[in-house]
């Protein structure tokens, strides 16, 4: 397939761009496109072929529900139904921006878009290329992440390019995501509400709104039985090449753990590399020590993470060590994602 790449950014808008991908979409094919957490994969919404398409671009199992992108709040009841109140109090606060809700989907939605389920992930993103290419495109676009299935997700157009060229349409160049992180994502079926991912809204302000909401049981307990809520939280996400252990402990224990851990794997041949922050970079003595930036700066840290595992892809590292950070406000979902790429090799010292 012919994919063809496209810069849109305030500085370049591109209205017949927008208009040219909006078109793909109608007609059945795929745009990657920016939003403020990371690259999308989208397709029609309303349009079972295109969410197939999805799946197969991706590479993802088809049980891996879509969410479902809208650029306007009141086009919530196209897609769902049985909405609570609190839906739209939530949406008055929070859209456009990093929150996901779901929700009863209405039947008219088909079920290859929210994988067999019958309820459906709702955003608004808030990035204006974003809101352009949904209305430019009737309105609803279905979008995973816009990474190969396992893959970190996309926070900058070249990994895009590298994942997905050549299956997909257009891709639109929008530069790098200002979060950097998936959204948040919160159960409104069931009571009490539920947070089945954490991101960058984070426990502590949805708690303000919703005083009783909890995590899925799986999302704080990575050994737990239950299966997480969300299905695409139980794979191995964002795992880079190499393998991942991440270290928890006070800062000296863990800076002399990881260096010893890294003489004994250079001593096997093995290529190093250590993510650690702003405060502690220059202590390591890996291969390569790549910063996260300032640990009293959770944004930052956030922001950078996807992007780091995709450097340490590009340069081979074998095995990485990483520093972890306390589980809470922002934190907590990037800890929630540092897990997960190590495939829950957490070592306390
Ligand atoms: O920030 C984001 O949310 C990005 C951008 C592109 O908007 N999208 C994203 O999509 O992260 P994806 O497909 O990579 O992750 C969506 C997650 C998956 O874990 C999926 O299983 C879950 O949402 N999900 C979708 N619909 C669901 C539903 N009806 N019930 C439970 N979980 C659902
Ligand atoms: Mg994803």
């Amino acid at each position: 397939m012919n994919t063809k790449v496209v810069k849109i950014n305030r500085i370049q808008p591109n209205p017949g761009a927008i208009y040219e991908a909006g078109n793909i979409i109608k007609s059945g094919g795929l745009v990657a496109f920016p939003t403020e957490t990371v690259y999308g994969l989208g397709g029609d919404a309303f349009n079972p072929d295109s969410s197939r398409k999805i799946y197969e671009a991706k590479g993802r199992p088809s049980d891996n529900p879509l969410i479902v992108h809208i650029s306007n709040i009141t086009d919530i009841d196209a897609v769902a139904t049985d909405i609570p109140a609190q839906a739209y109090e939530l949406a008055a606060r929070f859209w456009p921006g990093p929150l996901t809700m779901i929700l009863k989907k209405r039947p008219e939605l088909p079920k290859e878009t929210t994988g067999g389920l019958d309820t459906v992930a709702i955003r608004m993103p808030v990035n204006e290329v974003a809101l352009d290419l949904i209305t430019a495109s009737g309105g609803f676009i279905a979008a995973p992440s816009a990474n190969r299935s396992g893959k970190p997700s996309p926070t900058q157009a070249q990994y895009v390019i590298e994942d997905m060229y050549g299956f997909v349409d257009m891709i639109i160049d929008g530069g790098d995501c200002d979060i950097g992180l998936e959204s948040t994502i919160i159960d409104l079926t069931t009571s009490p509400v539920m947070i089945l991912r954490p991101g960058f809204i984070t426990y502590e302000t949805l708690k303000e709104i919703i005083p009783d909401i909890v995590f899925d049981g799986a999302v704080i307990d990575s050994d737990s039985e239950e299966p997480p809520r969300a299905p695409g939280m139980k794979y191995r996400h964002y795992a880079p090449k190499a393998e991942m252990t991440l270290v928890t402990g006070s800062v000296d224990n863990v800076i002399s753990y990881i260096n010893d851990r890294i003489a004994a794997k250079s001593a096997e041949g093995l290529k190093t590399g250590v993510i650690a922050t702003d405060e502690t970079h220059y202590l390591y003595n890996a291969d390569s020590v790549k910063s996260l930036g300032s640990r009293k700066n959770e944004k930052q840290i956030a922001k950078n993470l996807f992007k780091v595992l995709r450097e340490f892809d590009d340069e081979d590292i074998d095995v990485i060590y990483a520093e972890s950070f306390e589980e809470k406000g922002v934190f907590r979902a990037t800890m929630n994602r540092m897990i997960k790429a190590s495939g829950n090799k957490e070592v306390r010292v």
